[in-house]
């Protein structure tokens, strides 16, 4: 009795464990995806050519170091490290704009070394802008 109930412990234990492998492995191995990347990532030169790129092209609607005005903010919340919004939303966003809105494209004004020039800055500014949110508050996660 007790050795059939051990025994299907680990039938079942053995069943998961096969599941997991037989499922997750392929996932794993698609990726990464084709979804285009920041080539100047972490880069603290490019970060400070985007930084004026921004001031000519961008600060007007979206404030000074992207902290909203007209347009909304681009350094907190789902922009922040590890937020929902990925570079390649933020890249297809500026490239495209959002037709209906005053985002306008920046497809010919912009080439796409300067477009990831200005992510490159604001994802650095919402590192900054999410470290002095952490001191603020004690180190504690303001999101
Ligand atoms: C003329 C004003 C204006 C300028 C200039 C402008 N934006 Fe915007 N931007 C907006 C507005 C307004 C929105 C919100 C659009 C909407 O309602 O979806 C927006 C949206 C965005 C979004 C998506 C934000 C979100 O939360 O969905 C990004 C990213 C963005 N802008 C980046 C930029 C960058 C980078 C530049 C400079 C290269 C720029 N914008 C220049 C007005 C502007």
């Amino acid at each position: 009795m007790i050795n059939n109930v051990h025994k299907s412990i680990w039938l079942f234990i053995a069943g998961v464990v096969w599941v997991g492998v037989a499922c997750c492995a392929p996932v794993q191995a698609e990726t990464p995806s084709a979804e285009p990347t920041n080539p100047f990532y972490n880069d603290h030169a490019a970060a400070q050519k985007g930084e004026e790129l921004f001031g000519r092209n961008c600060q007007q609607c979206h404030n000074s170091r992207g902290k909203g005005g007209k347009g909304p903010q681009l350094v907190r919340g789902s922009w922040a490290p590890g937020g929902a919004n990925s570079d390649a939303f933020m890249y297809f966003t500026i490239v495209t704009g959002r037709p209906g809105t005053p985002m306008g494209s920046f497809a010919t004004s912009l080439s796409p070394d300067e477009i990831w020039q200005v992510i490159t800055f604001l994802r650095e500014e919402s590192q900054r802008v999410k470290a002095a949110a952490a001191k603020n508050k004690g180190d504690e996660e303001p999101w």
